[in-house]
């Protein structure tokens, strides 16, 4: 038997890498046509995921993660040797190790401690010192504790605050609405996305509607108080972020968990996307919306993918 030793390609050598660092490789991400979930919707509603998880920490945090700490050092707040410190209940977090700490940054996050332990795992492999706050309290008892932790130690702490800071809508304005306008030439009629900070929905929606009033902007929020769609808030019973606008939006369309775990799982099997829960909400969403036009152009957003949520046992129910 003859073994072929690869022969040494020429063509990369001597070429500089196209990519100085992580932080140039956030957004640009795809946009795709769901094809068979969507197959009954008459032919002139088109229904299209953008699909977050291809951020360089694998969900959409990585755009107001880079936002916040690019405003930061511009305002002269973050600077080598100092601690950027905010609540999260995990994407932020990874976003904020991942774009942070490359730049010399300390990142110190409150969590929930209900939060998995593959989260967890991912939080401190990055380098993040992790504080934990009661999980009952959910998302708003971690922003209480690390706004009380910024507020005892100022000098200290970068609080980054991504509830209430607008560098986080304005990464999503700059980046994700000028995306999507180019993906669909124009013509998105409908943005649909949860809601967690808002920053998705609300950074995003006013670069289209900028771009064309007529653009509708759909919320997703979970149906009750107690849920199981990490990553979004219920507003009626959660504190308001602060860059929430509920006036700009359209409609506010109520998902369970069930129903997201059912969405979930058809995008995985369906459409070959294994993507996490809040996305499957959101697509749950989407799908209702798109059954009642006539037509129209709908853009839903995909969060993040579905491996961080994979010990969740609703994977494998029928
Ligand atoms: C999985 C997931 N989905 C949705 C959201 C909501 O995004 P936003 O905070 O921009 O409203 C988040 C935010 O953390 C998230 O982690």
């Amino acid at each position: 038997m003859t073994v072929q030793t690869p022969r040494r390609s020429t063509r990369y050598r001597g070429r500089r890498p196209q990519f100085r660092s992580l932080s140039d490789l956030v957004g640009h991400t795809p946009l795709v046509r769901l094809q068979r979930i969507a197959r009954h919707l008459t032919p002139a509603v088109e229904l299209y995921a953008k699909l977050e998880w291809f951020n360089p920490s694998g969900s959409v945090k990585d755009r107001p993660a880079l936002g916040i700490i690019l405003a930061a050092e511009a305002a002269g707040d973050l600077a080598p040797g100092r601690t950027l410190l905010d609540s999260t209940s995990g994407n932020m977090g990874i976003a904020y190790a991942t774009l942070a700490r490359v730049r010399g940054y300390r990142v110190h996050l409150m969590l929930p401690d209900n939060i998995s332990p593959e989260r967890t795992t991912i939080l401190r492999s990055l380098g993040a010192e992790l504080e934990f706050t009661p999980g009952l309290e959910g998302s708003d008892g971690a922003a209480a504790a690390a706004r009380a932790l910024a507020a005892s130690q100022p000098g200290r702490y970068f609080y980054a605050n991504q509830y209430d800071n607008p560098a986080n809508w304005l990464a999503h304005y700059r980046t994700t609405g000028p995306e999507i306008i180019q993906q669909t030439r124009g013509r998105v009629t409908h943005l649909v996305a949860g809601l967690g900070t808002s920053g998705t929905l609300l950074g995003t929606g006013r670069a289209l509607t900028d771009y064309n009033p007529r653009v509708q902007l759909v919320a997703v929020q979970p149906e009750s108080p107690m849920h199981g769609i990490e990553g979004l808030k219920h507003m009626a019973s959660a504190r308001a972020p602060g860059i929430y606008v509920p006036a700009l939006v359209d409609r506010t369309l109520a998902v369970s968990t069930e129903d997201a775990y059912e969405t979930t799982r058809r995008l995985a099997a369906d459409e070959g996307l294994l993507a996490g829960v809040s996305a499957g909400a959101a697509a749950c969403a989407a799908l209702r919306l798109a059954d009642t036009l006539a037509e129209g152009v709908v853009v839903v957003i995909l969060p993040d993918a579905g491996y961080k949520y994979l010990s969740e046992s609703f994977w494998e129910e029928a």
